[in-house]
Protein backbone atom coordinates (compact mmCIF):
# COMPACT_ATOMS: atom_id res chain seq x y z
CA UNK A 1 0.00 0.00 0.00
CA UNK A 2 1.09 3.81 -1.00
CA UNK A 3 0.85 7.03 1.47
CA UNK A 4 -1.41 8.57 -0.78
CA UNK A 5 -0.53 11.73 0.13
CA UNK A 6 2.91 11.57 -0.49
CA UNK A 7 1.40 10.05 -3.52
CA UNK A 8 0.28 12.64 -4.93
CA UNK A 9 2.77 15.78 -3.96
CA UNK A 10 5.48 13.89 -5.90
CA UNK A 11 3.54 12.99 -8.79
CA UNK A 12 2.37 17.06 -9.07
CA UNK A 13 6.22 17.83 -8.78
CA UNK A 14 7.08 15.07 -11.00
CA UNK A 15 4.57 16.40 -13.74
CA UNK A 16 5.40 20.08 -13.37
CA UNK A 17 9.22 19.14 -14.11
CA UNK A 18 8.17 17.10 -17.02
CA UNK A 19 6.03 19.83 -18.41
CA UNK A 20 7.87 22.71 -17.46
CA UNK A 21 4.84 24.80 -18.20
CA UNK A 22 3.96 23.39 -21.35
CA UNK A 23 0.35 22.64 -22.33
CA UNK A 24 -0.77 19.14 -22.26
CA UNK A 25 -3.98 17.13 -23.25
CA UNK A 26 -5.47 14.47 -20.75
CA UNK A 27 -8.21 11.97 -22.09
CA UNK A 28 -10.49 11.19 -19.58
CA UNK A 29 -12.96 8.05 -19.88
CA UNK A 30 -14.74 8.86 -16.37
CA UNK A 31 -13.25 5.85 -14.50
CA UNK A 32 -11.00 5.91 -11.82
CA UNK A 33 -7.98 6.06 -13.46
CA UNK A 34 -8.56 8.52 -15.82
CA UNK A 35 -10.21 10.47 -13.88
CA UNK A 36 -7.94 10.25 -11.21
CA UNK A 37 -4.70 11.23 -13.72
CA UNK A 38 -7.45 13.90 -15.37
CA UNK A 39 -7.45 15.34 -11.61
CA UNK A 40 -3.90 15.44 -10.92
CA UNK A 41 -2.76 16.97 -13.96
CA UNK A 42 -5.24 19.35 -13.30
CA UNK A 43 -3.56 20.50 -9.70
CA UNK A 44 -0.39 20.39 -11.14
CA UNK A 45 -0.71 21.99 -14.20
CA UNK A 46 -4.23 24.43 -13.88
CA UNK A 47 -5.19 26.11 -17.17
CA UNK A 48 -2.32 24.71 -19.01
CA UNK A 49 -4.54 21.05 -19.34
CA UNK A 50 -6.83 20.42 -22.05
CA UNK A 51 -9.27 17.82 -21.38
CA UNK A 52 -11.34 15.48 -23.90
CA UNK A 53 -13.49 12.81 -23.95
CA UNK A 54 -13.76 11.11 -27.42
CA UNK A 55 -17.09 9.54 -27.96
CA UNK A 56 -15.81 6.73 -29.74
CA UNK A 57 -19.98 5.32 -29.78
CA UNK A 58 -19.03 2.30 -27.93
CA UNK A 59 -19.76 3.90 -24.11
CA UNK A 60 -22.34 2.84 -21.60
CA UNK A 61 -25.70 4.69 -21.60
CA UNK A 62 -25.00 7.87 -20.25
CA UNK A 63 -21.44 7.88 -19.90
CA UNK A 64 -20.51 10.85 -22.15
CA UNK A 65 -23.15 12.99 -19.50
CA UNK A 66 -21.34 11.45 -16.85
CA UNK A 67 -18.20 12.16 -17.48
CA UNK A 68 -19.32 15.94 -18.27
CA UNK A 69 -21.26 16.58 -15.45
CA UNK A 70 -18.51 15.12 -13.08
CA UNK A 71 -15.64 16.97 -14.50
CA UNK A 72 -17.45 20.04 -14.53
CA UNK A 73 -18.66 19.26 -10.80
CA UNK A 74 -14.50 19.17 -10.22
CA UNK A 75 -14.16 22.79 -12.50
CA UNK A 76 -12.45 20.67 -15.28
CA UNK A 77 -13.78 21.94 -18.35
CA UNK A 78 -14.09 18.98 -21.10
CA UNK A 79 -13.57 18.67 -25.28
CA UNK A 80 -15.99 16.47 -26.34
CA UNK A 81 -14.68 14.83 -29.63
CA UNK A 82 -17.46 13.20 -31.69
CA UNK A 83 -15.59 9.66 -33.42
CA UNK A 84 -18.34 7.15 -33.29
CA UNK A 85 -18.58 7.01 -36.60
CA UNK A 86 -14.36 6.47 -37.47
CA UNK A 87 -14.42 3.86 -34.45
CA UNK A 88 -17.28 2.13 -36.24
CA UNK A 89 -15.42 2.14 -39.38
CA UNK A 90 -12.23 1.19 -38.41
CA UNK A 91 -13.82 -1.51 -36.40
CA UNK A 92 -16.07 -3.24 -39.43
CA UNK A 93 -14.89 -6.62 -40.98
CA UNK A 94 -12.74 -7.16 -37.67
CA UNK A 95 -13.63 -10.53 -35.96
CA UNK A 96 -10.40 -11.56 -33.77
CA UNK A 97 -9.79 -10.29 -30.45
CA UNK A 98 -6.39 -8.93 -30.85
CA UNK A 99 -7.22 -7.44 -34.38
CA UNK A 100 -10.00 -5.44 -32.70
CA UNK A 101 -7.75 -4.15 -29.73
CA UNK A 102 -5.25 -3.39 -32.08
CA UNK A 103 -7.60 -1.57 -34.18
CA UNK A 104 -9.10 0.26 -31.54
CA UNK A 105 -6.01 1.16 -29.68
CA UNK A 106 -4.67 2.90 -33.07
CA UNK A 107 -7.47 4.79 -33.94
CA UNK A 108 -7.76 5.93 -30.07
CA UNK A 109 -4.00 7.41 -30.31
CA UNK A 110 -4.64 8.96 -33.98
CA UNK A 111 -7.55 10.39 -33.04
CA UNK A 112 -5.55 11.91 -29.86
CA UNK A 113 -2.63 12.72 -32.59
CA UNK A 114 -5.14 14.70 -34.33
CA UNK A 115 -6.57 16.47 -31.56
CA UNK A 116 -2.77 17.10 -30.22
CA UNK A 117 -2.28 19.20 -33.54
CA UNK A 118 -5.36 20.79 -33.33
CA UNK A 119 -4.64 22.30 -29.87
CA UNK A 120 -0.53 22.66 -30.36
CA UNK A 121 0.18 20.05 -27.67
CA UNK A 122 2.98 18.06 -27.66
CA UNK A 123 2.03 15.64 -24.71
CA UNK A 124 -0.51 13.80 -23.24
CA UNK A 125 -1.48 11.94 -19.91
CA UNK A 126 -3.27 9.00 -19.84
CA UNK A 127 -4.55 6.82 -16.52
CA UNK A 128 -2.33 3.64 -17.57
CA UNK A 129 -2.15 1.30 -13.87
CA UNK A 130 0.55 -1.23 -13.02
CA UNK A 131 -2.17 -4.17 -14.10
CA UNK A 132 -2.41 -2.87 -17.53
CA UNK A 133 1.41 -2.82 -17.81
CA UNK A 134 1.82 -6.12 -16.59
CA UNK A 135 -0.60 -7.81 -18.70
CA UNK A 136 0.00 -6.38 -22.03
CA UNK A 137 3.88 -7.08 -21.38
CA UNK A 138 2.76 -10.83 -20.53
CA UNK A 139 1.11 -10.97 -23.46
CA UNK A 140 -1.67 -12.10 -22.19
CA UNK A 141 -3.72 -8.99 -24.31
CA UNK A 142 -3.12 -5.68 -25.65
CA UNK A 143 -3.97 -3.35 -23.58
CA UNK A 144 -5.65 -0.43 -25.26
CA UNK A 145 -3.09 1.96 -23.75
CA UNK A 146 0.26 0.54 -23.10
CA UNK A 147 2.31 1.60 -25.86
CA UNK A 148 6.19 2.62 -24.97
CA UNK A 149 6.35 -0.94 -22.59
CA UNK A 150 5.98 -2.91 -25.12
CA UNK A 151 8.73 -0.98 -27.73
CA UNK A 152 5.78 1.51 -29.62
CA UNK A 153 6.74 5.10 -29.71
CA UNK A 154 4.00 7.11 -28.94
CA UNK A 155 6.19 10.07 -30.79
CA UNK A 156 5.17 8.27 -34.16
CA UNK A 157 1.84 9.36 -33.07
CA UNK A 158 3.30 13.08 -32.69
CA UNK A 159 3.48 13.49 -29.23
CA UNK A 160 5.13 12.06 -25.84
CA UNK A 161 2.63 10.01 -22.76
CA UNK A 162 2.75 10.77 -18.99
CA UNK A 163 1.90 8.38 -16.98
CA UNK A 164 1.15 9.29 -13.54
CA UNK A 165 -0.26 6.31 -12.09
CA UNK A 166 1.77 3.35 -13.93
CA UNK A 167 3.52 2.21 -10.66
CA UNK A 168 0.11 1.70 -9.16
CA UNK A 169 -2.23 -1.12 -8.68
CA UNK A 170 -6.55 -0.53 -8.43
CA UNK A 171 -6.73 -0.20 -5.01
CA UNK A 172 -3.79 2.22 -4.76
CA UNK A 173 -5.44 4.37 -6.98
CA UNK A 174 -8.73 4.28 -5.32
CA UNK A 175 -6.85 5.32 -2.51
CA UNK A 176 -5.63 8.55 -3.98
CA UNK A 177 -8.80 9.23 -5.51
CA UNK A 178 -10.11 9.56 -1.88
CA UNK A 179 -7.18 11.51 -0.61
CA UNK A 180 -8.01 13.89 -3.71
CA UNK A 181 -11.33 14.25 -2.82
CA UNK A 182 -13.17 12.54 -6.02
CA UNK A 183 -16.86 11.68 -5.35
CA UNK A 184 -17.17 7.84 -4.48
CA UNK A 185 -18.99 7.63 -8.35
CA UNK A 186 -15.30 7.92 -9.49
CA UNK A 187 -12.97 6.73 -6.54
CA UNK A 188 -15.35 3.27 -5.84
CA UNK A 189 -16.35 3.06 -9.74
CA UNK A 190 -16.41 -0.03 -11.13
CA UNK A 191 -13.01 -0.97 -13.56
CA UNK A 192 -14.48 -1.00 -17.48
CA UNK A 193 -12.45 -1.61 -20.43
CA UNK A 194 -10.92 0.91 -22.68
CA UNK A 195 -11.88 -0.32 -26.00
CA UNK A 196 -15.31 -0.42 -24.22
CA UNK A 197 -18.12 -2.23 -25.35
CA UNK A 198 -16.20 -3.09 -28.73
CA UNK A 199 -14.76 -6.06 -26.43
CA UNK A 200 -18.14 -7.24 -25.45
CA UNK A 201 -19.15 -7.87 -28.62
CA UNK A 202 -17.50 -10.68 -29.43
CA UNK A 203 -16.90 -11.01 -33.27
CA UNK A 204 -17.53 -8.27 -35.46
CA UNK A 205 -19.08 -4.92 -33.99
CA UNK A 206 -21.44 -3.02 -35.54
CA UNK A 207 -23.57 -0.15 -34.02
CA UNK A 208 -26.79 -2.43 -34.03
CA UNK A 209 -24.83 -5.09 -31.98
CA UNK A 210 -23.30 -2.24 -29.00
CA UNK A 211 -27.20 -1.23 -28.69
CA UNK A 212 -28.05 -4.52 -27.91
CA UNK A 213 -25.18 -4.88 -25.31
CA UNK A 214 -25.33 -1.04 -24.21
CA UNK A 215 -28.93 -2.54 -22.50
CA UNK A 216 -28.11 -6.15 -21.72
CA UNK A 217 -24.68 -3.68 -19.46
CA UNK A 218 -27.39 -1.31 -18.51
CA UNK A 219 -29.85 -3.91 -16.94
CA UNK A 220 -27.16 -6.36 -15.50
CA UNK A 221 -25.17 -3.59 -13.32
CA UNK A 222 -28.75 -2.22 -12.10
CA UNK A 223 -29.91 -5.79 -11.02
CA UNK A 224 -26.34 -5.94 -9.32
CA UNK A 225 -25.38 -2.77 -7.73
CA UNK A 226 -25.64 -3.74 -4.42
CA UNK A 227 -23.30 -7.20 -4.53
CA UNK A 228 -20.12 -4.85 -3.73
CA UNK A 229 -18.57 -7.01 -6.55
CA UNK A 230 -15.54 -6.06 -8.67
CA UNK A 231 -17.37 -6.23 -12.22
CA UNK A 232 -20.48 -6.78 -13.49
CA UNK A 233 -21.50 -6.91 -17.01
CA UNK A 234 -23.08 -8.61 -20.23
CA UNK A 235 -21.43 -9.77 -23.22
CA UNK A 236 -22.83 -10.37 -26.91
CA UNK A 237 -21.97 -13.68 -28.65
CA UNK A 238 -20.62 -13.98 -32.33
CA UNK A 239 -23.84 -17.30 -32.35
CA UNK A 240 -27.19 -17.53 -32.28
CA UNK A 241 -29.27 -19.78 -30.75
CA UNK A 242 -32.75 -21.30 -30.74
CA UNK A 243 -35.92 -19.64 -28.88
CA UNK A 244 -39.39 -18.59 -28.92
CA UNK A 245 -40.67 -15.28 -29.12
CA UNK A 246 -44.41 -14.71 -29.46
CA UNK A 247 -44.77 -17.75 -29.75
CA UNK A 248 -42.98 -18.21 -33.04
CA UNK A 249 -39.51 -20.30 -33.11
CA UNK A 250 -36.87 -17.93 -34.03
CA UNK A 251 -32.78 -18.13 -34.29
CA UNK A 252 -31.88 -15.25 -31.47
CA UNK A 253 -28.88 -13.85 -30.00
CA UNK A 254 -27.20 -14.68 -26.62
CA UNK A 255 -25.87 -12.54 -23.50
CA UNK A 256 -23.41 -14.06 -21.28
CA UNK A 257 -23.55 -12.20 -17.54
CA UNK A 258 -20.18 -11.97 -15.71
CA UNK A 259 -20.21 -10.92 -11.74
CA UNK A 260 -16.80 -11.03 -10.47
CA UNK A 261 -15.01 -10.11 -7.28
CA UNK A 262 -11.59 -9.37 -7.70
CA UNK A 263 -8.81 -7.02 -5.94
CA UNK A 264 -6.59 -6.33 -8.52
CA UNK A 265 -8.29 -7.75 -11.40
CA UNK A 266 -4.88 -9.79 -11.76
CA UNK A 267 -6.92 -12.94 -10.73
CA UNK A 268 -10.89 -12.56 -9.99
CA UNK A 269 -13.41 -15.42 -8.98
CA UNK A 270 -16.69 -15.53 -10.15
CA UNK A 271 -19.17 -15.02 -7.46
CA UNK A 272 -21.94 -16.82 -6.45
CA UNK A 273 -25.13 -14.40 -7.94
CA UNK A 274 -28.21 -15.56 -5.70
CA UNK A 275 -30.69 -17.39 -8.23
CA UNK A 276 -33.22 -14.87 -8.02
CA UNK A 277 -31.17 -12.21 -8.88
CA UNK A 278 -30.07 -14.34 -12.23
CA UNK A 279 -34.13 -15.05 -12.86
CA UNK A 280 -34.49 -11.42 -12.68
CA UNK A 281 -31.53 -10.39 -14.94
CA UNK A 282 -32.31 -13.43 -17.51
CA UNK A 283 -36.25 -12.25 -17.70
CA UNK A 284 -35.75 -8.79 -18.32
CA UNK A 285 -32.95 -8.65 -20.74
CA UNK A 286 -34.93 -11.30 -22.91
CA UNK A 287 -37.86 -9.15 -22.40
CA UNK A 288 -36.38 -6.12 -22.84
CA UNK A 289 -33.92 -7.16 -25.87
CA UNK A 290 -36.54 -8.33 -28.23
CA UNK A 291 -33.72 -10.24 -30.28
CA UNK A 292 -32.09 -11.57 -27.03
CA UNK A 293 -33.64 -15.71 -26.65
CA UNK A 294 -30.95 -17.02 -24.03
CA UNK A 295 -29.01 -15.44 -21.04
CA UNK A 296 -25.92 -17.54 -19.81
CA UNK A 297 -24.33 -16.88 -16.52
CA UNK A 298 -20.51 -17.27 -16.61
CA UNK A 299 -19.08 -19.20 -13.36
CA UNK A 300 -15.27 -19.51 -14.54
CA UNK A 301 -12.95 -17.81 -12.44
CA UNK A 302 -9.70 -15.83 -13.77
CA UNK A 303 -7.48 -17.79 -14.42
CA UNK A 304 -8.22 -19.93 -16.20
CA UNK A 305 -10.39 -17.99 -18.23
CA UNK A 306 -9.87 -13.97 -17.89
CA UNK A 307 -12.14 -10.77 -16.37
CA UNK A 308 -13.07 -9.90 -20.37
CA UNK A 309 -14.39 -12.38 -23.15
CA UNK A 310 -11.80 -10.56 -25.72
P1 LIG B 1 -8.90 -9.24 -18.15
O1 LIG B 1 -9.98 -9.43 -19.16
O2 LIG B 1 -7.53 -9.28 -18.76
O3 LIG B 1 -9.10 -7.77 -17.57
O4 LIG B 1 -8.98 -10.19 -17.01
C1 LIG B 1 -8.47 -7.28 -16.42
C2 LIG B 1 -9.04 -5.91 -16.14
O5 LIG B 1 -8.64 -4.96 -17.13
C3 LIG B 1 -9.78 -4.42 -17.80
N1 LIG B 1 -9.40 -4.30 -19.20
C4 LIG B 1 -8.96 -3.15 -19.76
N2 LIG B 1 -8.82 -1.92 -19.25
N3 LIG B 1 -8.00 -1.17 -21.34
C5 LIG B 1 -8.36 -0.91 -20.06
O6 LIG B 1 -8.27 0.23 -19.63
C6 LIG B 1 -8.10 -2.39 -21.92
O7 LIG B 1 -7.75 -2.58 -23.08
C7 LIG B 1 -8.61 -3.43 -21.07
N4 LIG B 1 -8.85 -4.75 -21.28
C8 LIG B 1 -9.34 -5.26 -20.11
C9 LIG B 1 -10.89 -5.43 -17.54
O8 LIG B 1 -12.17 -4.82 -17.65
C10 LIG B 1 -10.56 -5.88 -16.14
O9 LIG B 1 -10.97 -4.94 -15.17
Amino acid sequence: MINAKEFIEESINEIKDTLDNEKAISACSGGVDSTTTTFLMSKAIGENLITVFIDDGLRREGEPEFVVKTLKDLGIKVRLVDAKEEFFETLKGKIDAEEKRKAFRDKFYKTLGKIAREEKVKFIAQGTIKADVVETVKGIKTQHNVLEQIGINSKTYGYSIIEPLKELYKPDVRMVARELGLPTEVSERMPFPGPALSIRVLGEVTSEKIVIVRKATEIVEEETKNLGTFQNFAVLHNDKATGIKNGERVYGNIITVRVVVSEDAVTARAKQVPYEILEKISERITNEIPSVVRCLYDVTHKPPATIEFE
